[in-house]
């Protein structure tokens, strides 16, 4: 198994750190990776011979990702969006999918992973489950699962690519909300309130992108499991809670940098993202709650408006 990556902590290439110590000490220390990975810092090599590529870089990327592979894989590749991109690229066309990205630019067989799948914890093989949303070929899909699946890594697949997909990237929204309300110490009921009002927010944008999307996908692992784990314990929440300490005065970039060491947070762009889409589309009064957080994020309503809008209208 190769992984592609180039970062490197203090000077040194963290692909050669990881394929003498078998450890990620930047972004997973004190975790032995398995004794068939093998890092790669060039990425057209590393995907030469690959019949499958799991992408996993913060959704920003891989555009670019994808351009430097155009021509550079092979025929009967087949691909998955893991569960860190979650997100979406909106153009003037309109709104498009990572994963259809991916297809788009590279024309491969795709599914998506999606669930409630805290990194670190996954790495100390800790329970926990996702889905995997495929569109027709089931076939594809179970191979997918087979791969991935542990007795601590469930893994079931559902033919539902779009709201797998959407359940991923509309959750780190809601996420942010969930943070302002830790940082404004405003408790759990109201935290709970947020995930509940984000919920159908997440469910009632993704079936007028996608009318095909199943209600069912909203209580997989890719749906109420990863939301309220994200609202638990994820890094945008995290961020957020800091924020709103701040009382909204300190950038999320300065805090991203503060807090997460060199990772990427994607639901600050994903807010952005999805609020243009309401503006395209006029569905800005529909969706109380991913319209606020945005208008918070930018600065231009303090954190302590989450709960002062009216976010009931649906
Ligand atoms: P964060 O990016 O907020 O850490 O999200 C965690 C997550 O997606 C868990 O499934």
């Amino acid at each position: 198994m190769k992984l592609g990556c180039g970062c490197s902590p203090n000077g040194e290439k963290l692909t050669d750190i990881i394929n003498i110590t078998k450890e990620n000490i930047k972004y997973l220390p004190g975790i032995k990776l398995g004794h068939n990975v093998v890092a790669d810092p060039d990425l057209e090599h590393a995907v030469e011979d690959a019949n499958m590529l799991v992408f996993v870089t913060p959704h920003q990327f891989i555009e670019g990702i994808c351009k430097r592979l155009v021509g550079k894989i092979k025929g009967d590749v087949e691909a998955i969006n893991n569960c860190m991109i979650k997100g979406m690229e909106v153009k003037k066309g309109g709104p498009c999918m990572i994963s259809s990205l991916i297809n788009k630019q590279l024309g491969v067989n795709y599914c998506v992973l999606m669930g409630a799948n805290i990194g670190d914890e996954i790495a100390m093989e800790k329970f926990s489950e996702a889905t995997i949303g495929y569109r027709e070929d089931k076939e594809v899909a179970q191979r997918w699962v087979q791969i991935f699946g542990t007795p601590y890594f469930r893994v079931s697949a559902v033919r539902d690519i779009e709201g797998v997909e959407l359940c991923g990237t509309l959750k780190n929204v809601v996420a942010i909300a969930a943070g302002f309300v830790d940082g404004l110490e405003m408790g759990n009921n109201a935290k709970a309130a947020i995930m509940r009002i984000g919920l159908n927010e997440m469910k009632a944008f993704s079936k007028l992108m996608f009318p095909s999307v199943c209600d069912n996908t909203f209580l997989e692992g890719c749906g109420i499991a990863d939301l309220i784990t994200t609202c638990l314990g994820g890094r945008n929440t995290k961020v957020a809670d800091s924020f709103a300490r701040s009382g909204g005065k300190r950038s999320f970039h300065e805090l991203e940098t503060e807090l997460l060491q060199g990772q990427k947070l994607q639901g600050v762009k994903t807010t952005g993202e999805v609020y243009e889409v309401l503006c395209q589309r006029g569905w800005q009064q529909s969706f109380p709650l991913f319209r606020t957080v945005h208008v918070i994020c930018t600065g231009h309503l303090p954190p302590s408006s989450i709960t002062q809008q009216r976010l009931d209208e649906n």
